[in-house]
Parts: structure tokens; C-alpha cells; sequence
């Protein structure tokens, strides 16, 4: 987690990085800080919350054309201004942000306070600026430092450091993403791409193991054996205006809006590789799907649209406990690996876990060229553009329209898929333009609800999940997803009078749904049904139409908005809610 930012060239370093820093703030933002480098000095400002509102003039700096910056989402030491962002040397020549978690932090603590280095903060980053000047005071260059400082280093980093004498900057990554921005006669180094899009479309990512040094041009490096490495450059084809908020009040009512066009664009795959991992899949003796959060519900929902529409058993983990089921992969088995980011560790470690074994790997992801797409044998990627606010929403309906034509593929229908995701597409933007107000309403008067439960059956029980969670981590209320009949196998016990209960109804399930519904209401439940025909066990109902295995992409929408307004109803921001980072760099 947390997003760094390094600006050397001819614009003033403190406004690239006071402005990149507003658009990494997704990645954390319990603080943040700036060191701007000037001729004889390194001047640093922190903060504890969020940039925010806090313009140039704030930082109170002269114009500086070398800076960088990091918005924090804590680890190792409690969100304070000590803590945060950047880290000075001993002798404050050398300033550093990170991402990552250094896990030999003690160890070399220790072996810095012997040596005379003094620790101001909790922090396992501060290890960096120290370490870094230590091998400097025995006469290596600052890239030579900063090498031998990385070698040292157990765990996950993604570093930028300045040195005020040569007024080189340095980036490196070890397991957190890291983006080089090439301008004309500038340089970027950041987390993410949005924090220099408006200056350049030319980024050479970072792999593993790698490091640059920008002085007047920039070199590629090899960590451990300091040899140069030659690398491309990529053109970002995001625009800069697709990471801005534009007319939206906030990027999650963007986001959500843009469904409208993003379930088209993610079913425009090259037909190529829709037939090459159509074959993946149906060559594999064993397919996984694993990812993490909203990401993993996808998976789920993977799991019974290949039952239902491709006739075929998939396995469905969590990212983080993938490797309880190494006994099981072999290089028959096909991981298929969901995410927006490509940047989870946890999913990154499955994967590599995954590639231990020889299995055979591909992707759903949006982020291009991110860790994960360098990772994976094959990449689907969903064209979703940048999905800016923490909670996942367009990149979810992504994922189940891409799952929803690969299902087809494997069962060898694929017009069939184009067919329904075509009638979605046209659908959702009347679901969205006719609930905005009404769903508004509803969030306003339910907002204090203490629980939230949502039930569906076959395909709409991974939407349970996903809704539950969209309410409970932007509105900090209890809510829970169950398959329809399992509530009564105990949580029913939590329904009493006026418990709002979403339940999800489909043809195909509607006579037993509806009769869990029906349990729930002669206990007191608040019954919001969504279905394509209302019925009397509703107290609410939300209409989308019928379109037959697509559902699931449709039945989200209205508790994304909902989610949304019962946020805005309870004082919550939509896009930061509290303790989430967007992603989620640490195993
Ligand atoms: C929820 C949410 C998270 C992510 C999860 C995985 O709204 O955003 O649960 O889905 O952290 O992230 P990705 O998809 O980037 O791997």
C-alpha cells in the first residue's frame, strides 16, 4: 500500500509531486509528506490525514525541480507525524519513501544503532536513509549504496531516494509496483501511472530486482549484480481525464456511471486470445480461479457460470490461502488470477506459488503492465480505465462479463455471450439513471441500520457477497451475504423487526428465494427485493431486467448505488473509506 512519487526536471518538483500525490492518495492516506531538494538542503513537511485540499502555497517551499512525496497507509508504526513520509539520513543528505514492509527491520535497526545511527521514528523504512548513508561513508557512490542497501533488505519494497550532494534520484522495486514517467528532459518515478499522465504517456515499468538512477538521463539497473539493463518504454493509452473526477462529485459515482460503456469495452477481447485461453482452460487437468475481496467474488461467480454454462468443475481459493492446495498443481493445472490492480500480493504470491509448480497461468486484470501481468503466461485485460476510488465497482462488472465469455467459449456459444452482454450493456444505464434518486431515498431512510444481510441463490450468491461487502466497508455497517437457505441455518436468530435484507431473485431460483423471503419478513425483516417482477413478500423493489446467466453483472449496480448513498447519508466518504487502501501491497 501507500503511493510514492519522485519528480526530477524543469517544472517545479514540488507542484508534480503535491499533485501526483492527490492522485495516489487511493493507495492510503492516514498521512503524507513532501521533501522538497534544494542547493544546500532537503526541506521536509508531513502530516497526519489526507492531502486533501492542501495547495502549493500550504507547503511553504521555494521552487525546486528535484521532490518527492508518499501518502502513507500504515504498517509498521502508528499513523503519526514521526511516522510518516519521507525519511531523512543521519546527516540529512539523503531523504527516502517506501512501500513495502521490511522484514528484517529489528535485525538491521540494530546493527544501525550500533554503528551511532539514530532512530526518530517507529517506522521499518526509516532503515533506508540510514542504511544508504552508511555505505556512502565508506566511499561508494550513491547507487552503489543504494544497492548494497536493497541487497540487505528481506521483504517488499518500492523505494525513491534523493541525494542532496549529487542530486541523483533512485528507484527501485521489489514486490511494490514502480513506474517510470519519460518526459522531455524530466522524469517521473511513481506507485502508479495517474501521477504524471498529464506530463507523459512514455513509462518503462520496473520489474523486480530492478533500479534506476536518473541524473541528466535515466539508467536501468540490476539490483543484485549492478549491471545495466536495457528496457522499453510503453504508451499509456489511459487519458488523463478518464483518472479525473470531471462532473462527478465523487470517482465511485463516476465509476459506477461508467459501467454504462466498461461491460461493452470489456467484452472487445482479441478474438486470438479468447480461443488460446478458451484452450488453456479446456486443456487443464485442474483450473483454479483465485483472487482477493471483490476480486475473489468474481471468482466465485466463476465457479458457477462454468458450472451452468461450459458444464465444467472449477476451483475457487482465496488468494491468501492458495498455497494450502500445492499438493494439488501440477503443469496440467491452469491458475486463473482476477484482479483490477495486478498489484495484490497476496494474489502475486499465488501466482508465483502457481509458477513453482509449472501450472499454466492467465489473467483478468485492468491495470496495464502491472506486476501481475508479468506474472501470468496469458493477460485478458478488462479496458476498464482507471478505477480510482478504493472500492472496486466497474472493474467487478468487468470481470463477471469476461468470465461470462469465456463460459460461453468453453462451451462453444461464444455469440451467445456477445448476445447477452450486448442486452446488458443497453440495460445498464436505465438500472442506474431510473434508481439514482429512488436508491437515494431508500439509503437515507434505512442509514441507521445497525446489520445488513443479503441472500440469493446459484448465480446471485457470490452478489450477496459482493454487496455485503460494498455496504460494509463505505458505510462501517454490519453486513453479511449468504446463499438464500443458509440464513435460517443460524443468522436468522439476528432478523428482528425492520432488519433490512436485500434478497436477489432470479427466475431460475425465485419460488425457493422467495420463500426464504418469506421467513425472513414473518421474523420482521425489511425485505428490498431486486428481481425482474415484483411480489408481494417486497417491502422495496428494485427492477432489473431478465437476461439469463448475465444477471449477476446487473444485479450489483443497484447495491453499488445504494452502497454509495447510504455512505453519503451517514457522513462517510465514498471514495477513502477509513483503514482500506486501494491496493493492497502487503501479504
Ligand atoms: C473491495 C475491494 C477489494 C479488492 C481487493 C483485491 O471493494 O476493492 O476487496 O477487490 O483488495 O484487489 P485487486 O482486484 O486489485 O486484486
Amino acid at each position: 500500500m501507500c503511493g510514492i512519487i519522485g519528480y526530477k526536471g524543469n517544472k517545479d518538483g514540488n507542484e508534480v509531486v503535491l499533485k501526483g500525490l492527490h492522485s495516489l492518495e487511493y493507495r492510503g492516506y492516514d498521512s503524507w509528506g513532501i521533501a522538497s531538494v534544494h542547493e544546500n538542503e532537503i526541506k521536509i513537511i508531513k502530516k497526519v490525514g489526507q492531502i486533501g485540499h492542501i495547495k502549493l502555497k500550504d507547503l511553504g517551499f521555494p521552487k525546486s525541480n528535484l521532490a518527492l512525496g508518499h501518502t502513507r497507509w500504515a504498517t509498521h508504526g502508528g499513523v503519526s507525524e514521526i511516522n510518516a513520509h519521507p525519511h531523512l539520513s543521519k546527516n540529512k543528505k539523503i531523504v527516502v519513501v517506501h512501500n513495502g514492509i521490511v522484514e528484517n527491520f529489528q535485525e538491521l535497526r540494530r546493527f544501525l544503532e550500533e554503528q551511532g545511527f539514530e532512530f526518530i521514528s517507529e517506522t521499518d523504512s526509516e532503515i533506508f536513509p540510514h542504511l544508504i548513508e552508511y555505505f556512502m561513508e565508506q566511499k561508494i557512490n550513491f547507487e552503489g549504496a543504494v544497492r548494497r542497501t536493497l541487497n540487505k533488505i528481506e521483504g517488499s519494497f518500492a523505494i525513491v531516494a534523493i541525494n542532496l550532494e549529487s542530486k541523483e534520484m533512485v528507484g527501485a522495486r521489489h514486490g511494490s509496483p514502480l513506474v517510470a514517467g519519460i518526459g522531455n528532459g524530466e522524469f517521473f518515478l511513481a506507485s502508479d501511472v495517474p501521477p504524471f499522465l498529464a506530463y507523459t504517456k512514455k513509462a518503462v515499468y520496473l520489474d523486480d530486482g530492478e533500479l534506476t538512477i536518473i541524473n541528466k538521463h535515466i539508467k536501468f539497473i540490476n539490483i543484485e549484480t549492478g549491471k545495466e539493463i536495457k528496457k522499453q518504454h510503453q504508451t499509456i493509452e489511459w487519458d488523463v481525464e478518464q483518472a479525473k473526477k470531471g462532473k462527478y462529485p465523487h470517482f465511485m459515482l463516476k465509476e459506477i456511471n461508467e459501467q454504462k460503456d466498461t461491460i461493452k469495452l470489456a467484452a472487445e477481447q482479441p478474438p486470438e486470445l479468447i480461443k488460446k485461453v478458451t484452450k488453456m482452460i479446456e486443456d487443464a487437468r485442474g483450473v483454479f480461479f483465485v483472487g482477493c475481496g471483490t476480486s475473489y467474488h468474481a471468482c466465485v461467480s466463476a465457479a458457477y457460470v462454468f458450472a451452468k454454462i461450459s458444464k465444467i468443475h472449477v476451483n475457487v481459493v482465496i488468494a491468501s490461502e492458495f498455497s494450502e492446495y500445492e499438493d494439488f498443481l501440477t503443469d496440467k493445472t491452469l491458475v486463473v488470477a482476477l484482479s483490477q490492480s495486478g498489484e495484490t500480493a497476496d494474489l502475486l504470491e499465488a501466482i508465483r506459488t502457481a509458477k513453482k509448480h509449472n501450472c499454466k497461468t492467465f489473467s483478468v486484470v485492468n491495470v496495464v503492465g502491472s506486476s501481475l501481468t508479468r506474472l501470468c503466461d496469458r493477460n485478458i485485460m478488462m479496458n476498464a480505465g482507471p478505477e480510482i476510488c478504493v472500492l472496486s465497482t466497474k472493474s467487478y462488472t468487468s470481470q463477471l462479463t469476461i468470465l461470462l465469455l469465456l463460459a460461453y467459449s468453453v462451451a462453444g456459444k461464444l455469440g451467445k455471450a456477445k448476445e447477452l452482454i450486448d442486452t446488458v450493456s443497453k440495460s445498464v444505464g436505465e438500472i442506474i439513471d431510473t434508481n439514482l434518486k429512488k436508491l437515494k431515498q431508500l439509503a437515507t431512510k434505512i442509514k441507521d441500520a445497525t446489520d445488513f444481510f443479503l441472500i440469493g441463490r446459484g448465480l446471485a450468491f457470490p452478489s450477496a457477497l459482493e454487496g455485503a461487502l460494498k455496504i460494509k466497508e463505505i458505510s462501517y455497517i454490519h453486513a453479511e451475504g449468504f446463499a438464500g437457505a443458509e440464513l435460517k441455518h443460524g443468522t436468522i436468530a439476528l432478523i428482528e423487526d425492520g432488519v433490512p435484507v436485500f434478497v436477489l431473485s432470479t427466475p431460475a431460483t425465485r419460488h425457493l428465494i422467495l420463500s426464504n423471503a418469506m421467513e425472513i419478513k414473518s421474523r420482521g425483516g425489511y425485505i428490498i427485493g431486486i428481481d425482474s417482477e415484483d411480489n408481494d413478500v417486497f417491502d422495496y423493489f428494485i427492477k432489473v431486467p431478465d437476461v439469463g446467466n448475465a444477471e449477476p453483472i446487473l444485479w450489483i449496480i443497484p447495491i453499488q448505488i445504494f452502497s454509495y448513498y447510504i455512505a453519503l447519508a451517514r457522513g462517510c466518504d465514498p471514495d477513502k473509506p477509513r483503514n482500506l487502501a486501494k491496493s493492497v501491497t502487503v501479504k
